[in-house]
């Protein structure tokens, strides 16, 4: 019976001895800031969707020099604190998201100096209006066709449908354009040429990628609801 007790007795004290240790060694570690870094932000925030290291996401990589030379800083920040369309969740704690607004400027600035290294801005700007939906529709026959099929699903190309109405709905005006300016190079998409049937030098302008970007956006349907 007492050597029970003792026991029980002992074991109250071993633990309220690791107790009192606790609340030592956490002062300890919170009293030294924990050093984040863009990449670890990046990891913990970002790679779900854009791919482990930038690239190979279900969204567009991020680790693309081109990329990252011609879009503007704060427009970045901007889309990163926000979101954008459907699928881009806002990130800034201000907008119900995880991070700071310093540490969503740390992320874009990492970003931008190590994935976007020797990148060369596109001669097309990143952002911009819509362009003609009609004149858009033969940019699409002659460039995107071979690959992504006739529109509205008449014939299937070699790739997925860009066409697809509920694609179209997910998908906002700004990620079709990023598109085609910079392509998806990490899965193989060249839909900013060469196109196949197409001198190899053919590049598109400014207003025929406004016009094809507006082709598209004119067969997104309008059940009402949230649009991109
Ligand atoms: C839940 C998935 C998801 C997460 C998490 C996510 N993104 Fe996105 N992001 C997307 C999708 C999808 C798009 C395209 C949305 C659209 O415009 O239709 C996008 C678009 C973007 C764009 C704009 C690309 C362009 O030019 O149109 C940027 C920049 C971006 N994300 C950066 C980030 C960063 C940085 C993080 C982490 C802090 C992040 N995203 C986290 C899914 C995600
Ligand atoms: C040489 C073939 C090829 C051509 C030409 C091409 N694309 Fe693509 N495109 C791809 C591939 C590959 C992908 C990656 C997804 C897939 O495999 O379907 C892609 C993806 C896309 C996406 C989805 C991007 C994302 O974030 O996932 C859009 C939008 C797109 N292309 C638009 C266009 C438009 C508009 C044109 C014409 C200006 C075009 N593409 C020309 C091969 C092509």
């Amino acid at each position: 019976m007492s050597r029970t007790f003792l026991l029980v007795a002992s074991l109250v004290v071993v633990t309220c001895g690791a107790c009192g240790q606790i609340p030592l060694q956490q002062s300890a570690s919170t009293s030294e800031a924990p050093v984040v870094t863009w990449k670890g932000l990046y990891a913990q925030n970002c790679s779900g969707c854009h791919g482990a290291d930038g690239s190979i996401g279900g969204a567009r990589p991020l680790r693309d020099a081109s990329y990252l030379a011609s879009v503007s800083r704060n427009g970045l920040i901007d889309i990163v604190r926000r979101g954008q369309g459907v699928l881009m969740p806002a990130m800034d704690v201000s907008q119900g998201g995880a991070i700071s607004s310093e540490q969503i400027a740390q992320l874009v600035d990492g970003m931008m100096s190590d994935w976007g290294q020797g990148g060369k801005p596109h001669v097309v700007a990143w952002a911009g209006e819509l362009g003609s939906p009609q004149a858009g529709h033969a940019v699409y026959a002659a460039t995107c066709q071979s690959c992504h099929g006739l529109p509205d699903g008449v014939a299937a190309g070699t790739r997925g449908s860009v066409t697809d109405p509920n694609y179209l709905r997910l998908v906002s005006n700004q990620a079709l354009r990023s598109a085609v300016i910079f392509g998806r190079s990490d899965l193989g998409g060249l839909c900013n040429g060469p196109y196949p049937g197409q001198p190899a030098s053919r590049t598109l302008s400014s207003s025929e990628v406004a016009d094809v970007v507006a082709f598209l956006a004119s067969k997104r349907p309008n059940f009402g609801g949230h649009t991109p």
